[in-house]
């Protein structure tokens, strides 16, 4: 009798082993199972800093502490505004990572609005806007002044505002304040670009990603800590990150890199034909005629973006920039357009996405099964994740 019952029980084990989905059986072991090319490649997922200084080259006020400190306070300065009643913070919100979570930009102008990205660790990428037609943090920020749609002012009232505002505080950046009523043209541009590199300043030196748990998941491996990965990351998280480095679900093929942004521009289906697009096309156009890029003011040997820019058409059109995946937490919106409301319904999208024909697209539809999309989904989150000690309390 005690055999049989023995023998049933085994079975019924068995059974639960098979009926259960796959995912259960991670713990412990998977964690020491990484292969060496997916560790290599978890590594360059890892949040870095070391990039900093040369993506920002041609910014030579980076790390210095009175620009940062001006540029922190511009940030917040609704003078800089043709209203002088927004400012940058308006749309990127400190107290929700620096995401629109209203969607100002919409409010605005519901035709062509763009969703304000995330802009934590905005100074470790290479191209600006969706349609990248900013080359530097620091004209990025000088566009976004005389955007109509945006700060909508102009250099001439920003440089006066600059130098009444903050000029006895910070002598050595605004010495030539003094000449100002006297200032020609291209006197008012270089302070105007002071005033973009020091806000750039102080978004490379105070907007970086915080620390995810994916990042110690990494850390924890490499120490080979397998007990630690897996207190950092459960079950279903690590098979959504074995998903997402999957060839055939292909996301970190365009997300990789420590911002999980490879910096190029892919046509991912987001583009609604006949309408006025500011796709990489025109980001191009746009780039290319600004006054602000960087061989206006730096030497060709500081710009290899643009002397290899890639400028076909036919890889450009309906194209935009790749963005970061970490600290979605807060993003109310999704896509260029905002026309997303949740990290599931983007899921969804690269399952099956829209095609038409004639249309140039850089994805195929990505094969995830139910339960697939919520352990991706499950990932996803991690790298939102960055008040790690507030999670594990
Ligand atoms: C009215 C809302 C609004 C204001 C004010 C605003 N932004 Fe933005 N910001 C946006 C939108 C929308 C985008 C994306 C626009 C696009 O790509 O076409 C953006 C893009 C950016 C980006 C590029 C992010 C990326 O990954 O490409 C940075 C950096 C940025 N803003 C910084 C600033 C700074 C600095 C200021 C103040 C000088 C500022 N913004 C003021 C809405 C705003
Ligand atoms: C061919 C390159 C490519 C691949 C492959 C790809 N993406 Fe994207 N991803 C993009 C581009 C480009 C955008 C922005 C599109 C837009 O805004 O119109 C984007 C946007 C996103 C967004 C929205 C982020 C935001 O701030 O709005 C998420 C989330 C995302 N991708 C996750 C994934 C996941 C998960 C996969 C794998 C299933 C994946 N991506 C595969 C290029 C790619």
């Amino acid at each position: 009798m005690a055999r049989i019952l023995t023998a049933g029980c085994a079975l019924a084990f068995i059974l639960l082993i098979f009926l259960l989905p796959s995912d259960h059986f991670h713990t412990g072991i998977a964690h020491a199972e990484w292969s060496a090319d997916d560790l290599a490649t978890l590594r360059h997922l890892r949040l870095s800093t070391d990039a900093l200084a040369e993506k920002n080259k041609t910014n030579e006020l980076l790390f210095r502490a009175d620009a940062i400190a001006l540029g922190r306070q511009l940030f917040h300065d609704t003078g800089l505004s043709g209203s002088g009643q927004i400012s940058c913070a308006s749309c990127h919100r400190p107290e929700a990572g620096y995401q629109d979570t209203e969607f100002i930009t919409y409010k605005l102008d519901p035709q062509t609005a763009h969703r304000a990205p995330g802009i934590l660790g905005a100074a470790l990428q290479d191209w600006f806007f969706w349609d990248g037609r900013a080359d530097s943090l620091w004209s990025q920020a000088l566009a976004v002044i005389e955007n109509p749609k945006e700060l909508a002012s102009d250099r001439v009232r920003a440089v006066r505002h600059l130098c009444a505002q903050y000029k006895k505080d910070f002598p050595a950046l605004l010495k030539n304040c003094r000449g100002l009523s006297a200032a020609r043209g291209e006197d008012i541009d270089r302070m105007f670009v002071t005033l973009g590199k020091s806000i750039a300043a102080f978004e490379a030196a105070e907007l970086l990603p915080p620390v995810s748990r994916f990042d110690r998941y990494v850390d924890a491996l490499d120490a080979g800590n397998y007990a630690e990965a897996a207190a950092l990351l459960n079950d279903k998280e690590v098979a959504g990150l074995k998903l997402f480095l999957d060839p055939m679900v292909g996301c970190v093929n365009c997300h990789n890199g420590p911002m999980f942004t490879g910096s190029g521009f892919f046509a991912v289906a987001t583009d609604m034909p006949g309408q006025l697009e500011h796709d990489r096309k025109r980001g191009v156009e746009l780039l290319l005629d600004s006054e602000f890029n960087c061989l206006k003011w730096s030497t060709a040997a500081d710009c290899p973006k643009l002397q290899y820019l890639l400028t076909d058409s036919a890889e450009t059109a309906g194209a935009y920039k790749v963005p970061s995946l970490r600290n979605l937490r807060h993003a109310p919106f999704f896509m260029h357009d905002g026309r997303y409301r949740s990290l599931e319904a983007v899921i969804e999208h690269y399952r099956s996405p829209a095609t038409l024909p004639l249309r140039h697209i850089d994805i195929r539809p990505a094969p995830l099964l139910p339960h697939q999309r919520k352990q991706l989904l499950a990932f996803l989150e991690v790298l939102g994740s960055g008040d790690f000690n507030k999670e594990q309390q």
